[in-house]
């Protein structure tokens, strides 16, 4: 490594807890509808979170792994649910591990919008058309109150206080297996209109018991599982939250709200909120604001001001000098990247060179390949210096 060029923050180390990120980019958490139906992992995952790897985040989630089978959306998610996939988790993870990134895992129970088609498929619910087709039965999705997550969709059976309890164990069970596997960062999903953040909205929570009722009830269940999952993940290690900043719907969860979870979390020891918002109901949600680079960014700089807590934030982010920015106005600590990673693997690499010219390929890149691209990228210079021939 040649030295001195002063980096951008995106590239600048990032240390939470004793886990320590070589830049501020992370790949946001991602289904890849690629498991069998046994939620385990294949090749195409070593393949898929290794190219993110290579790609040169700091740190690479995992998808969703699901806490419990009736917690899926579809047949093809990636499961969490029976210590026989701690084995091949472990082996995801060290692969990310060898490849430079830091490996992070989330966790997931969707609560009433699981037994869904693959996107491709509709992305509607399960009905018995699909059994039909593709031998894929609907299951009985389970909320804190019977309202279907959309009209028309089947209605939710009502969980009991014992099957609650259940729901945090099964939590706190995947934490370990994450342990177990060797992630070194864990989101717990607590977003998107899945089952969490069913508790906590008003429009979707219409409980009489201690999980119901008012803002305390509502976030009672997101307690009690950051709570079970911290007492399974070790100290060392940073702990994040995905939470949907906001309902955008009238009556429902707000900012407000999300600062006081925030700070509550805060105190259970959550690191970082994964901030991200919407998604109640429908995935096309009208929505107030416009889906353009940085419309996530006033939720994560919410939370940055008003907790004691880091944020990521997250939508459409493409630019590299927009992600910089944002770091630099102090408006976040981390940057997910989702479907730009998508589009392009190489997103973070690509950044650097845009953020800090030639000079990145020695302190980013893997010496095997800027060896020949720092020539290559010679050559190119000297043939514009030429001009035309
Ligand atoms: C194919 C795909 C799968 C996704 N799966 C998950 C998931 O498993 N967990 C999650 O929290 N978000 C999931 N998301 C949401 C992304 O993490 C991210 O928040 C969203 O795509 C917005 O970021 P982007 O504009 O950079 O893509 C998914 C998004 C896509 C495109």
């Amino acid at each position: 490594m040649t030295a001195q060029v002063p980096a951008p923050l995106l590239f600048t180390p990032l240390t939470l807890r004793n886990v320590s990120l070589k830049n501020r980019i992370a790949i946001s958490p991602m289904q890849q509808y690629a498991a069998g139906p046994d939620g385990k992992v294949v090749d195409y995952h070593t393949v898929h979170y290794g190219r993110m790897a290579m790609g040169g985040a700091g740190l690479v989630f995992t998808e969703a792994l699901c806490v419990a089978p009736e917690g899926r959306l579809t047949y093809s998610d990636l499961g969490i649910w029976h210590d026989e996939f701690v084995e091949p988790l472990a082996r995801l993870a060290d692969n990310i591990r060898a490849l430079g990134a830091v490996p992070g895992a989330q966790i997931l129970h969707a609560g009433r919008k699981a037994s869904v088609q693959r996107p491709w498929q509709g992305y509607m619910p399960l009905s018995d058309q699909d059994r039909e087709a593709r031998g894929e039965a609907p299951w009985q999705t389970v909320a804190p109150s019977p309202l279907p997550a959309n009209p028309g969709w089947p209605t939710p059976r009502e969980l009991t206080e014992a099957e609650i309890a259940e729901i945090v164990t099964a939590h706190g069970a995947a934490a370990r297996r994450c342990r177990q596997a060797g992630f070194e960062v864990l989101d717990i999903h607590g977003a998107h209109g899945y089952l969490i953040h069913t508790f906590l909205s008003p429009i979707s929570n219409q409980r009489t018991d201690g999980y119901g009722g008012d803002l305390a009830g509502r976030m009672r269940l997101a307690l009690e599982i950051a709570a079970a999952v911290r007492d399974e993940w070790p100290d060392d290690k940073p702990l994040f939250y995905r939470l949907s900043c906001i309902d955008d719907e009238p009556d429902g969860w707000t900012m407000e709200d999300s600062i006081i979870l925030a700070q509550e979390l805060g105190r259970l020891g959550v690191d970082v909120i994964d901030c991200s918002s919407r998604g109640l109901g429908q995935r096309t949600t009208p929505v107030t604001v416009p889906r353009e680079q940085g419309f996530q960014v006033p939720f994560a700089e919410g939370i940055r001001r008003n907790t004691d807590l880091k944020s990521m934030t997250v939508g459409l982010i493409m630019e590299p000098e927009f992600a910089e920015g944002v770091l630099q106005d102090g408006r976040a600590d981390l940057i997910a990247i989702g479907r730009e990673a998508l589009f392009n693997p190489q997103w973070p690499l690509q950044s650097s060179l845009a953020l800090m010219g030639d000079e990145a390929y020695d302190h980013f890149w893997r010496p095997n390949d800027a060896w020949w691209l720092e020539k290559r990228a010679r050559s190119l210079a000297a043939a514009k210096a030429a001009g035309p021939a």
